[in-house]
């Protein structure tokens, strides 16, 4: 499943929408109504906010839409996909910034070469099944400098009833291109709950904040040492 979801973002890399643009097609092939477009901006605006400044690791980065607004505060960023056709048309918007650094690699076998004051990723948790969860909040600490940040973005579950998921509350949904090649790929909808407390056994902790509709987004930091037993007690209180 994770080598068709690789595959599939890999074919879809041309047809993929350029929200930030308003050209591309969308899931399910009508673009969204502009509570959509509206929320996504505030999201943007949350990210701008959040000013990652420093080394930014982004992971699963696309086609850049989230890159570009990194790099106004990162004094570097690293922009990470294994889809080469997402990497080029990443490469095509940044126009050869000298800020970024792309990387093609499965995030999960990727060794890192640094430790990063930031690591981000947009649109991606969902994408990782619940068997990983914890590995892949464990390596995102590990990616990360004692109290580094994180900022991260995903759809509420409330869009799960535009999924076509093999079973109720699954992880596993069927996506169709627009020349009908399906694909299986993972998608979790994964609750506040869930994330705060995964987080939190990797020594990260994130608030979640959700727009009225459509996204959550997460921030947060890692705490400057291992994060003592009680401390895990209370939050799980
Ligand atoms: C939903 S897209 C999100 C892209 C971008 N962050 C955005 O918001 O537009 C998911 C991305 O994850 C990438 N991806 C899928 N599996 C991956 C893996 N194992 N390691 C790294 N990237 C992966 C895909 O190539 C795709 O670019």
């Amino acid at each position: 499943m994770l080598e068709e979801t690789k595959e599939y973002y890999r074919q879809r890399a041309a047809q993929y929408s350029d929200w930030a643009n308003r050209t591309g097609n969308y899931e399910g092939g009508s673009e969204p109504d502009e509570s959509w477009f509206s929320e996504a901006r505030t999201v943007i605006e949350a990210l701008e906010a959040a000013r990652l400044d420093g080394d930014v690791l982004e992971v699963a980065c696309g086609t850049g839409i989230w890159t570009d607004v990194l790099v106004k505060n990162a004094n570097s960023v690293t922009a990470l996909d294994s889809s080469q056709e997402m990497i080029e048309r990443s490469k095509a918007r940044l126009k050869a910034n000298p800020k970024v650094r792309f990387v093609l690699a499965d995030f999960y076998g990727w060794l890192p070469d640094m430790a990063y004051d930031a690591v981000t990723f947009s649109f991606w948790i969902s994408h990782v099944p619940s068997w990983k969860l914890d590995e892949f909040a464990s390596k995102v600490s590990k990616c990360l400098k004692p109290e580094g940040r994180v900022f991260f973005v995903d759809q509420r579950r409330e869009a799960m009833k535009y999924e076509t998921l093999d079973r109720p509350g699954g992880e596993v949904a069927t996506r169709t291109l627009d020349d009908g090649r399906q694909f299986k790929v993972v998608k979790h909808f994964y609750s506040s709950e869930e994330i705060g407390e995964c987080f939190m056994r990797s020594g990260i902790r994130v608030r979640v904040m959700n727009t009225p509709t459509h996204f959550f987004y997460a921030s947060g930091q890692k705490l400057p040492e291992a994060l003592p037993s009680s401390a895990q007690d209370d939050h799980r209180r």
